[in-house]
Order: structure tokens, then C-alpha cells, then sequence
């Protein structure tokens, strides 16, 4: 018989289809390949993963029928259902072809998912293959979506329809066993104690998952790493980095009054702006001339940036985010205030986290004003007035250091993970 050891056991994930799920994903899984597991990505054709980043794992695609949809911030959630519809059969008959072929020793020992990829749970759940939960996002959106189903059952009506079929299709039929969490047991301390209550099987919070997985790259787009000469040409903590994820995106409007404040506050600036994806004008060029030119003289743009690699660069002191998970964790991670400007979903409860319980963050309320952007840029990177955000940062960055170490929350919830999965 083989020994145990010797065993190349393949674990198969299905990450959602976008920036902010991919990357943990991808990051879960460079940590199990490093532990001995043969990893299978099954993603969908639309924002597919670049295989080239991960030459270690076998990726398979699975038609999802989002061809002729244009996906945007708005419809979201109406996508993600479509797309569990679409997906459920392909995943079963590639499932179930698997399981017929796999040898001895390169058995499929669980299947990791995306929280609302929940056909894979089902696909699952009926050929008797274990399956776990990842959770991409803080865990305090669970307990924030319990309150907003509390609400609509007193009469209030804080949920679009849609969404309330998402976390209903989701979470009707749990079957997996175990939920991994990209969170960190300091940051989120009491409200984990609540997940559990909500799960009812192991939750392991191992976050941020960036930080034991450095060599994960689930880049959707190019990063331009001009950005890191520009920056190693600017002083010490002057720099505030923009970046509003891979979803968010802004108005004409919005774009000069921000392009007003971070000419007016005198700080360099690195400013990631996305390409459309509908050949209309884009960024830079949607600006007046003279407000073009002053953007480009003390600041420096780039479509898509390396933001980890930003984010612990010495030259940064700031970064206005638009609060999606990931970018907090790698902000938090580094030591790096913020100012928050969240859109949707769990943006907004996690800028409260980053501002009112973190005492991290500066939230950008009301309109967009330039006047309050120079104010709030001036206030995290130059500003007496902001160096309690400064050294709080500074401290929590050595706090959360702590969970990766041996020893550490994470580190131990990490290795009690895998002495589950080494059970199945
Ligand atoms: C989406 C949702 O908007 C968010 O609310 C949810 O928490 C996760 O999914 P997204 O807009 O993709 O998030 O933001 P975020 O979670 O911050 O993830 C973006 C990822 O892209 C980060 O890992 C960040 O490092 C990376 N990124 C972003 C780059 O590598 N380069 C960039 O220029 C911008």
C-alpha cells in the first residue's frame, strides 16, 4: 500500500469570477500546493485566470453562458445567479468524469469554493465528495447580512430581491464541512465567535492568506511595474497610492474633483485608472487639458498596478481605497492608513471597521469635494492632525504580523486545516 506521505492528493477549487475572490483563491491554493496537494483551478471562460501565473496547478474552464451579458457593478448579483445556474451541470459532468479516471494516490480529496459558487457544493454534496467554504470577505458581512434579513422581516425592505436569492440559494442547503476565512482572528475577534454560531461546522480564519502565499499572482490585468521606479524616486511616506479595485468606477465629475484635490494637496500621488471596457474615453483623457497636464506633472497613473508591492513600498504613505476586502487586508498588512471611499456590498461595513473600530481609516463622506479630498490627503501622509492614524497603523500592522508567526492564530488555525483535510 502507498504510504500516506507519498500520496499526491488533488484539492479542486472554484474561485468566483472576479479580481477580489480570485486572488484569495489562487493564494489558498499556492499554500496547499506547498503542503503537498495537486491543485485543479475549474474557473469559468469569463475573467478566466492567467495559467502562466500558476504553471503549478492544472486549471480546467467550464462554460458559463456570460458571453453576451456586460457585466458591471449594477448587475453583479443578477451575474453571480446566472452563472450558478449556468455552471452547476458542466462542473457535475466534469466532476463525475474525474472521479471515473483518477488513479490511486491523485484522488480528489475535497473541493474548496467560493461561497456563492454554491453549485459546486451540490455537484458535491451528491457524488460524496467533502467540500469546504472560502470565505473572501471580513466576517463581519455575515453578521451585517443577518441584521439586514432582521430588518426585512420587521417590514423594512433593505435588500434588492435578487440578493436575497443569492444568500438563500446559497445558504439553504450547507452541506460542507469546515469554512476557511481570509480574516484575522485580532482584527475580527468578536464577530468570529458569531460566524461559528452561524456555520455550525470548523471555522479556520487564516488570513491574509496574501501573506502566507507571497508568491500568488492572480493579476486579471497587466501590472504596469514602471510604478515602482517612479515611486523609489519620491521621499519616504509622501506618497498617496489611489486605487478603487476592479469594480468600482466613477463618473466625470467625480474623476476632477478628485483629480482637483490630489493636484491641490502638494502630495505625489499614484493613481490606478482601469482601462473601460467599452473603448469610451478613459481617465486622463476625460479631464479639462490644464487639470491633464497638472495630474501628469505631480503624479503618476498607471491601468492596473502591483499593489502589494506598492503597499510596502517606502515611498507610500496613504492610500484611498474603495475598502474591497483585500485591499484592506493588504493596507492593514503594511501598515498604510487610509482614506475610505467605499461603493457597495461590504465596502461600506468594512470603512466603518477602518475608521470607527481600527481607527485606521478617514471616510470620505458626502460628495465628492476637492477641497475635502486635499484636506484628507494632506491629513494622512502630512498633517499633525493625522499622526494618530499614522502610529495606529504603524501598530496594528505589528499586531496582525503576530497571527502569521509561528504560533500565531493563523499560522495555528492554517495547521489545524490541514489536519482536517489530511482526515478526508
Ligand atoms: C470585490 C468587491 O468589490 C469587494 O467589495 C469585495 O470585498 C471583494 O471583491 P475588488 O474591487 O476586486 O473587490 O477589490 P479588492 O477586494 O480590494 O481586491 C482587489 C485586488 O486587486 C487586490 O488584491 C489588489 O491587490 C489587486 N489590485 C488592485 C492590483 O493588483 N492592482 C491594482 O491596480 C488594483
Amino acid at each position: 500500500m502507498e504510504e500516506q506521505g507519498q500520496r499526491r492528493r488533488r484539492v479542486v477549487l472554484v474561485p468566483s469570477p472576479h479580481q477580489g475572490h480570485i486572488n484569495p483563491m489562487l493564494q489558498l491554493g499556492t499554500i496547499l500546493h506547498s503542503k503537498g496537494f495537486s491543485i485543479t483551478v475549474v474557473h469559468t471562460q469569463f475573467n478566466s485566470p492567467n495559467p502562466s501565473n500558476h504553471p503549478e496547478f492544472e486549471f480546467q474552464s467550464i462554460p458559463d453562458g456570460l458571453m453576451d451579458v456586460n457585466i458591471s457593478a449594477r448587475n453583479l448579483v443578477d451575474s453571480i445567479l446566472l452563472l450558478n445556474e449556468n455552471c452547476r451541470e458542466p462542473f457535475r459532468n466534469w466532476l463525475v468524469q474525474m472521479i471515473k479516471e483518477q488513479q490511486p494516490g491523485d484522488e480528489i480529496v475535497c473541493i474548496i469554493y467560493d461561497e456563492v459558487m454554491y453549485f459546486a457544493e451540490a455537484s458535491a454534496s451528491q457524488l460524496n465528495v467533502q467540500s469546504i467554504i472560502l470565505r473572501t470577505s471580513g466576517a463581519v458581512t455575515v453578521v451585517a447580512r443577518l441584521v439586514l434579513f432582521q430588518l426585512k422581516e420587521e417590514g423594512y425592505n433593505p435588500l434588492k430581491e435578487s440578493y436575497v436569492q443569492l444568500i438563500n440559494n446559497a445558504y439553504s442547503a450547507r452541506t460542507s464541512s469546515a469554512v476557511i476565512s481570509n480574516t484575522i482572528y485580532c482584527l475580527e475577534e468578536s464577530v468570529l465567535s458569531q460566524l461559528q454560531q452561524y456555520f455550525k461546522v470548523p471555522n479556520f480564519p487564516i488570513g491574509p492568506l496574501h501573506k502566507f502565499a507571497p508568491s500568488s499572482n492572480g493579476s486579471l490585468l497587466k501590472e504596469d511595474t514602471s510604478c515602482i521606479s517612479w515611486l523609489n524616486n519620491q521621499s519616504p511616506k509622501s506618497v498617496i497610492y489611489v486605487s478603487l479595485g476592479s469594480v468600482a468606477s466613477m463618473d466625470k465629475k467625480e474623476l476632477e474633483e478628485m483629480a482637483w484635490g490630489l493636484v491641490n494637496s502638494k502630495q505625489p500621488f499614484l493613481w490606478v485608472i482601469r482601462p473601460r471596457t467599452n473603448n469610451a474615453p478613459e481617465g486622463i483623457e476625460l479631464l479639462p487639458k490644464v487639470l491633464a497636464e497638472d495630474v501628469q506633472e505631480n503624479g503618476y497613473i498607471v491601468k492596473w498596478a502591483p499593489q502589494k508591492e506598492v503597499l510596502s513600498h517606502v515611498a507610500v504613505g496613504g492610500f484611498w481605497s474603495h475598502c474591497g476586502w483585500n485591499s484592506t487586508l493588504e493596507s492593514i498588512c503594511e501598515g498604510v492608513p487610509m482614506i475610505c471611499m467605499p461603493f457597495f456590498e461590504d465596502q461600506k461595513v468594512n470603512a466603518r471597521y477602518l475608521s470607527h473600530v481600527w481607527g485606521v481609516g478617514l471616510e470620505l463622506e458626502h460628495e465628492l469635494e476637492r477641497g475635502a479630498v486635499e484636506k484628507a490627503v494632506r491629513k494622512l501622509t502630512v498633517d499633525k492632525e493625522g499622526e494618530f492614524l499614522r502610529q495606529r497603523a504603524a501598530q496594528l500592522k505589528e499586531e496582525v504580523e503576530l497571527s502569521t508567526r509561528k504560533g500565531g492564530f493563523s499560522y495555528n488555525s492554517l495547521n489545524e486545516l490541514l489536519d482536517l483535510i489530511n482526515k478526508f
